[in-house]
């Protein structure tokens, strides 16, 4: 896996596959691997870029609170370094909200966008306190409460027992620290309305039809938003549908790079 330093911390990351360039985040309290079925036979015509966020996977913690702008300038970063002016970007879940935050840092260097299992919508109050009652959680007894807590409700109910395993381990592997820190970077997310009512690029959107942490509507009320958006609906699917279904995010890809002018 390579290795990016960022003011003297390493920042890994994935380069997969060969084309149009897709910098891929991932959600929480995951790593990387998340995308394990992408990384492993990259849509044709894209060449993916997965990054271990700060502190997450393989990548060293950063100074400061650990927002979604943190995230996403290590992301920018990352281009900065292989030399490429403009990419694809987008992200599961969290990784969404990342994907958002740097398409308003830097519109211009977001060819389009890949949201998957995402919303565009901050936390109310009551969402804030509970990602801070995680947070403290999280610091106090390590991580395993939040993965028994989130673990039944990330995958349709017949997935594969191997695939649920395997997030589990990798959410168990998860730094306590950096989970704490990006539940309060959650809640401390913009509202990402205003990004997508302006972006011009395509929008690919997809969703579980089953998926219970951000629900068919938040896709549908995204997709009202972006002009030139498709909204795909992926059955037999929860929250985590790139590992679920990957076979049918493949083509949506595929399609989304082979838009673009
Ligand atoms: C994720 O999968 O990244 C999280 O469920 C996002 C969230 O808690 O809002």
């Amino acid at each position: 896996m390579p290795t990016l330093s960022l003011q003297g911390r390493d920042y890994f990351y994935e380069d997969r596959g060969e084309g149009v360039p897709l910098l891929l985040f991932h959600g929480f309290p995951f790593s990387g691997e998340s995308y394990w079925p992408q990384l492993d036979s990259p849509p044709r015509g894209v060449r993916l870029l997965v990054p271990d966020h700060r502190g997450f996977g393989k990548s060293a913690p950063g100074p400061g609170a650990l927002t979604m702008d943190a995230m996403a300038q290590d992301g920018l970063a990352l281009l900065d370094a292989l030399k490429l002016q403009s990419a694809l970007v987008g992200g599961v879940s969290m990784g969404g909200y990342v994907a958002i935050a740097l398409t308003r840092l830097d519109p211009g260097r977001v060819r389009g966008l890949l949201l998957l299992d995402t919303q565009s919508t901050p936390d109310d109050e009551a969402g804030k306190a509970r990602r801070e009652a995680t947070a403290l959680d999280v610091e106090k007894n390590g991580v395993g409460a939040l993965v028994e807590g989130l673990l039944p409700k990330l995958m349709a109910p017949g997935s594969s027992p191997q695939t649920r395993d395997r997030v589990e381990k990798m959410m168990r592997a998860q730094s306590p620290q950096a989970v704490a820190a990006a539940s309060r970077g959650m809640a401390a997310r913009l509202d990402g309305k205003d990004i997508l009512s302006r972006f011009s690029g395509p929008c690919a959107i997809v969703v579980g039809a089953q998926d219970a942490i951000t629900p068919v509507e938040k896709a549908k009320a995204m997709q009202a938003l972006v002009k030139d958006s498709t909204l795909d609906v992926i059955e037999d699917a929860g929250h985590l549908s790139n590992l679920e279904r990957p076979d049918e995010l493949a083509p949506i890809v595929e399609r989304l790079a082979a838009s673009l002018p």
